[in-house]
């Protein structure tokens, strides 16, 4: 009796914990959730949660019902790169939804990878993540499209002929942002007057601005993460320069308004996906979105809730669970309505689609063009 007894003390645990695998699908998210660039996590999760509750309230993926374990990278690349190695050892993943930042995007994937767990990242756009293997998708544009489309904005619209580039020198993300606006920009005619640089975490950045004005720019790039822009925004208008300031995805952000406050009102950023657009898709996403959260989606919200969506349409599609199956679902992705756009992978596992032009007005986000690759 008491041999039946500790049989079934040591098998029970195991039993239930096989139910519940069974019954489950279990995903991993890392994001920042905490962190100057926490509202980039904290958007994307709610993107991906709400996509999750609704996949849950019509069933879930095969009569399982979907688990998505979210941890905290607090927006460093080394707690990027162990979320997603415990994700995988510990919890189990069938694949992972990555972060936003480029960077970090960079020192997870190849866990993944070696893994051969699928990993997509909702946001990340430097052009070396999806290089990393291919078991690593994306599904927003990438930074030589991106900077392009700034460069030709700036260039045909505002008609600038003299820029400056401030960049976050330590920002794979930046880097490869203003390296593509300023060769695009002088391949448009225009003339690139200073480079100068920052590191994310500095707060004075008076001595690159009055070397800046001294060269009399005509606009200003700043590829880099709302804290800082917002703060180099302040500083510039103290400094009395009038040029406009233009930015990149990484502007987006309520918290831009937050730090920078009238200063980054009139300045420009490329972004994914705009609040204005009629499009029903996104008028429904918006909707269903405040209801839930009381708050506008920003970019990350909907490219965490398109990512979450591709990712559960190929769970859908595959034979089995396997790292493998799922890879080559992933990569069939064609023509998927997303809220960000019509998403479809192509041979590098990127997606190829437009980018708008937006001009900050307080939390307003003013939709200027679109723009097509
Ligand atoms: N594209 C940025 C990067 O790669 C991250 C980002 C995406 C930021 C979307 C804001 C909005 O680092």
């Amino acid at each position: 009796m008491k041999r039946l007894l500790l049989a079934l003390v040591l098998v029970l645990p195991l039993l239930s914990g096989c139910t519940k695998k069974e019954n489950e699908i279990v995903i991993g998210e890392y994001d920042s959730l905490t962190g100057s660039d926490a509202t980039f996590g904290l958007s994307t999760n709610k993107g991906v949660r709400m996509a999750m509750d609704e996949i849950n309230a019509t069933g879930g993926i095969k009569g399982k019902k979907v688990s998505i374990i979210t941890l905290d990278d607090q927006g460093k690349n080394e707690e990027a790169a162990a979320a997603t190695t415990r994700l995988i050892t510990q919890n189990q993943v069938v694949a992972i939804i990555g972060g936003v930042a480029s960077g970090r995007s960079k020192a997870a994937a190849p866990i993944a990878q070696s893994h051969k767990i699928p990993f997509v990242s909702p946001a990340s756009t430097n052009p070396d993540v999806t290089k990393i293997g291919d078991y690593v998708f994306r599904v927003c544009f990438i930074d030589p499209f991106q900077g392009l489309v700034m460069a030709k904005f700036a260039t045909e619209n505002l008609k600038l002929k003299k820029a400056a580039i401030l960049r976050d020198v330590k920002n794979d993300y930046s880097v490869g942002l203003a390296d593509v606006f300023a060769a695009e920009f002088q391949k448009r005619g225009g003339e690139i007057v200073a480079d100068l640089s920052y590191q994310a975490g500095d707060i004075d950045f008076k001595a690159q601005l009055t070397q800046i004005r001294s060269k009399n720019p005509d606009g200003i790039y700043i590829p880099g993460y709302y804290t800082e822009v917002g703060l180099i925004a302040q500083q510039t208008r103290q400094l009395g320069i009038k040029a406009p300031l233009m930015g990149g995805d990484g502007w987006d952000s309520d918290k831009l308004s937050e730090i920078g406050k009238d200063a980054v009102n009139g300045n420009y950023y490329s972004n994914h996906y705009t609040t204005e657009s009629s499009d029903p898709a996104v008028t429904e996403f918006i909707k269903k979105f405040k209801a839930k959260y009381n708050e506008t989606p920003d970019s990350m919200a909907a490219l965490g809730y398109d990512a979450a969506k591709i990712l559960f349409a190929a769970l859908e599609r595959s034979p089995d669970l396997s790292g493998k199956a799922i890879r080559d679902e992933l990569a069939k992705t064609k023509d998927f309505p997303g809220v960000t756009g019509k998403i479809t992978l192509n041979e590098n596992r990127d997606a190829v689609k437009s980018a708008v032009i937006i001009q900050v007005d307080g939390n307003n986000r003013k939709f200027i063009t679109t723009i097509t690759p």
